[in-house]
């Protein structure tokens, strides 16, 4: 997926040309910074910003996804502060540092907190934890840039349709890669506002002038927080080098500030995932309509109808089919199954030129076998279905072991749990469970075994035997009509 491999090795930078210390022989080091520890006001939501999510995980995930294909997880550190416990507790599987920005005080302050995580690096590449679109594509051509410039700041420039919301971009020139300053959109002039050139949030530092200079930093505008973007007018006071490099896919710098930047970035990533599939040889009707998420894999020739969700690690084989209104959630299924409409699985394993649904519920630990046939509202769990076994309308099969070729009767139940504990019913190869049967567990139906309909199975039943367990059948003969006659009796 990902074509950036090259640039994450330390021997591919230290034979570049590109870098900076020409006199050494030693890369620059290199660690990134996350900007994660704001609040997030514009969301109005009770949870920090960064994890929010978009395609999926959060939005803090995202960058660090892009910062780990650049540089080992232990040069990457995440500035955390609002609600800093939940974020790390959300993200720490990612192997990356932490640094707290207890009160936050700005983008600014956010780097002030870090200087002495980042002491022993050359350079800093600073990443926003809100705009999750960066690739490290990306990243890799800003940091390439920034050492070749040999500057103090590079900043990644976006020209965005709408620019506003965004700091502006003041160059020195038109074609000059120099810059003068960085202007908040409430600062900015009417003429300034006009300015269709952004910054994106995203830069790289000199770590020595970073922190040579991040106290000039001052609170004196329109919310009295140090701003990180104002270091380019202090650089560019005592004559230190910020360039700024502009992007070609401006979408990437797109940050999820509000509920409806979120949605815009989650269609997005949506769609580049649905495309990607169809590029790899799945069909995919009204891909808009569809929610996959980004680690889901599918095979070619597969077919995803509208208003599909596959979620999680879900792993779907070829020649399938997932017809409308399925919910898919960490499953993985074969090849040549059709899903009818309105299933809902989790954690589920679904064997080849099996046939599910519709409406069929297989909630976690569900293990459907070859040409097995679950259908209309059955709902099962902890189950193993042998190949070729029908299950297939109306039906609960709960903590079961069932054997292949076995018929399960419409609106058979396995009674698990005892208000208790919850026990195991086995059903051994080629049996019968004739329709609307209880199956009381712990119990076991023997190979080949049938059970009349509407029994009540409390005993273990024996091989090839036949079992019925209900009252027996009492006919009284001309019953009906004698009460019809006493009714018509005035
Ligand atoms: C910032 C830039 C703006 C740029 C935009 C791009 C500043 C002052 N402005 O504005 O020029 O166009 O990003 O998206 O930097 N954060 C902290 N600690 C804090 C405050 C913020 O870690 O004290 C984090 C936030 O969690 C967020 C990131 O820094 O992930 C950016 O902060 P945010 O408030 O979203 O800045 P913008 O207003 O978007
Ligand atoms: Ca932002």
């Amino acid at each position: 997926m990902n074509k950036s491999k090259a640039m994450t090795s330390h021997s591919s930078k230290a034979s570049s040309p590109q870098s900076k210390t020409a006199n050494s022989a030693n890369p620059p080091r290199l660690a990134v910074a996350i900007m994660a520890a704001g609040k997030g006001t514009r969301l109005k939501s009770q949870h920090p910003k960064v994890l929010h999510e978009v395609g999926g995980k959060p939005l803090l995930e995202h960058v660090i996804r892009a910062a780990v294909r650049l540089v080992p997880a232990s040069d990457v550190y995440a500035i955390i502060g609002h609600e800093a416990e939940q974020v790390r507790a959300a993200t720490q599987h990612t192997g990356v540092n932490f640094v707290l920005q207890a009160e936050q005080r700005g983008t600014g302050h956010a780097l002030m907190m870090a200087k002495e995580a980042l002491a022993a690096y050359d350079d800093v590449i600073v990443l926003s934890g809100d705009a999750p679109m960066i690739s490290s594509q990306t990243i890799g051509q800003l940091r390439d840039f920034h050492l070749r410039q040999r500057a103090a700041m590079t900043l990644l420039s976006a020209d965005l349709e709408n620019p506003t919301g965004y700091g502006r971009v003041l160059r020195k020139g038109a074609k000059s890669a120099e810059v003068v300053g960085i202007v908040e959109e409430k600062s900015a002039s009417p003429a300034q506002k006009k300015i269709g050139e952004i910054n994106s949030g995203f830069y790289v530092f000199d770590v020595k002038q970073l922190y040579s200079h991040i106290d000039e930093l001052s609170t004196d505008n329109a919310h009295r927080e140090y701003y990180l973007t104002d270091i380019a007018a202090v650089f560019k006071k005592v004559r230190q080098r910020v360039v700024a490099w502009k992007t070609a896919t401006p979408n990437e710098v797109l940050g999820g500030n509000t509920r409806a930047e979120l949605a815009d970035i989650d269609e997005q990533m949506r769609l580049a995932k649905c495309r990607q599939l169809m590029d790899d040889g799945v069909t995919i009707f009204y891909p808009a309509t569809c929610v996959i998420d980004a680690d889901v894999e599918i095979a070619p020739d597969t077919v995803i109808e509208p208003y599909v969700q596959l979620l999680g690690k879900t792993k779907i084989g070829g020649n399938s089919r997932v017809r409308s209104y399925c919910v898919i959630r960490d499953s993985e299924i074969g090849d040549g199954v059709t899903v009818r409409p309105g299933s809902i699985m989790e954690d589920a394993r679904i064997g080849s030129g099996a046939i599910i649904g519709p409406y069929s519920h297989l909630r976690p630990g569900s293990e459907i076998g070859e040409g097995a046939h679950v259908g209309n509202f059955v709902e099962t769990k902890k189950i193993k279905l042998g190949k070729k076994s029908k299950a297939n309308h109306l039906t609960y099969l709960g903590d079961a072991e069932i054997g292949e070729g076995v018929n399960i009767g419409a609106g058979t139940i396995t009674c698990n749990y005892d208000g208790v504990h919850k026990h195991k019913t086995v059903i051994d190869d080629d049996v019968f469970i004739g329709s609307d049967s209880t199956l009381v567990a712990p119990v076991r139906v023997g190979k080949g075994a049938y059970i009349g309909a509407a029994s009540c199975i409390t005993d273990d039943v024996p091989e090839d035997a036949l079992a019925i367990g209900r009252g027996r059948q009492v006919v009284k003969e001309g019953w009906a009509r004698q009460k019809r006659s006493e009714r018509a009796k005035p």
